[in-house]
C-alpha cells in the first residue's frame, strides 16, 4: 500500500488556497518545535461568515496537504464551525495521513484556531472601546 492517499498527493502537488489575503481580520501562526515547520493562516470573515481562507506553509508535504484541505474546510463556513475543525477532520477528508505524520495535521487544526481567535479579539475590540 502506497504510504500517502492519493488526495495527500494530490494537495501536496496542487495545494489549493495557497497565498496571503492583504485585508485579512483574522491571522493565526503556528510552529512545530519539533520538526521546525511553520504554518499561518489568513480569514477574511464578514458577517461571521469565512468568505475568504489563505495559507502559507513552510513544512512537510503532510503539512502543506493538511493546510490545503483544511482550507477547503471552512471556505464559506460559519466561525462557530470552523472554530470546531479538528485535525481528525482533516486527515479523514485527505483518506488518512501515516500515524508518524498525525502531528502535521495537528499543524492545521491550530493555525486555523489562531486565526478565528485573532478573528475574534479584533472584534471584541471593536465592540469594547475600553
Ligand atoms: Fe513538521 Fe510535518 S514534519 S509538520
Amino acid at each position: 500500500m502506497a504510504l500517502y492517499s492519493e488526495k495527500v498527493m494530490d494537495h501536496f502537488r496542487n495545494p489549493r488556497n495557497v497565498g496571503v489575503i492583504e485585508d485579512a481580520n483574522g491571522i493565526g501562526e503556528v510552529g512545530n518545535a519539533k520538526c521546525g515547520d511553520i504554518m499561518k493562516m489568513y480569514l477574511k470573515i464578514e458577517d461571521e461568515i469565512i468568505q475568504d481562507v489563505k495559507f502559507e506553509t513552510f513544512g512537510c508535504g503532510s503539512a502543506i496537504a493538511s493546510s490545503s484541505m483544511a482550507t477547503e474546510l471552512i471556505k464559506g463556513k460559519p466561525v462557530s464551525e470552523a472554530m470546531k475543525l479538528t485535525n481528525q477532520a482533516v486527515a479523514e477528508a485527505l483518506d488518512g495521513l501515516p500515524a508518524y505524520k498525525m502531528h502535521c495535521s495537528v499543524l492545521a487544526e491550530e493555525a486555523i484556531h489562531a486565526a478565528l481567535e485573532d478573528y475574534r479579539s479584533r472584534t471584541e475590540k471593536i465592540h469594547k472601546p475600553y
